[in-house]
């Protein structure tokens, strides 16, 4: 069983996306289950969609129905995804100590990036031993000042933990089970970057 957590210092950055796309994309390889610990701020989208997912999203809203879920779970992989803010909540730092490969999201906007830098690489320097990467989903908003969040997060970030440049579809997980077909059309370049993140992910060695 592999744990794979997604986490930010922030709300909206994308968190929810890229458990969805994990799990969208694992699950034709093994047993998928995606935890939500976001239990406030789940995607009403992604809920309205659940029962046409080709995995299950359970409800975890504490420690305890963490340390029971893992216990008794025959699951190959788990996508836990995380509230923002959490940082050091008991779930969160138990969260983290259970993780196999921890998946951080930021965007190249000056706010999110600033954020991840102070108050999650902290948090993370905690866990050495496990496996960590940045996902910078840099297709959200262009502006002037995404330079300088660029370099943040190749400069400052990149020299603590691995950094790969993403640009997913938001929508991947459910195109990848043949609904909203005309959206996957409508972002060719999108979906072929979400179809590669596990190439990518095996080629870090990260999973
Ligand atoms: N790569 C992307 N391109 C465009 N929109 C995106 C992308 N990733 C996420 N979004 C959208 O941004 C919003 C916030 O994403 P979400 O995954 O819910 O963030 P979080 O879980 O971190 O709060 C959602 O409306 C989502 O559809
Ligand atoms: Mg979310």
């Amino acid at each position: 069983m592999q744990v794979i957590a997604v986490v930010a210092s922030k709300g909206g950055v994308g968190k929810t996306t890229v458990s969805n796309v994990l799990a969208g994309l694992l699950s034709p390889i093994g047993k998928v289950e995606l935890w939500d610990t976001d239990c406030n701020q789940y995607s009403s989208e992604t809920m309205s969609f659940s029962d046409l997912l080709s995995y299950p999203v359970v409800t975890v809203p504490d420690l305890l129905s963490f340390s029971q879920g893992l216990k008794s779970n025959s699951s190959d992989y788990i996508i836990i995804d995380t509230a923002p803010h959490s940082h050091d909540s008991d779930l969160f730092v138990k969260i983290l100590t259970s993780a196999d490969l921890i998946v951080g999201v930021t965007r190249p906007l000056p706010n999110d990036a600033l954020a991840f830098e102070k108050i999650m690489l902290p948090a993370l320097s905690k866990i050495k031993t496990k496996k960590v990467l940045l996902l910078n989903q840099r297709n959200h908003i262009r502006s002037a000042i995404q330079n300088e969040a660029e370099n943040l997060i190749h400069d400052r970030i990149g020299s603590e933990i691995d950094v790969l440049e993403t640009a997913l579809h938001h929508r991947a997980s459910y195109a990848a089970i043949g609904y909203f077909e005309e959206d996957a059309k409508a972002d060719k370049k999108r979906l072929e970057e979400t179809a590669n993140l596990l190439d990518e992910l095996k080629a870090k060695e990260l999973l």
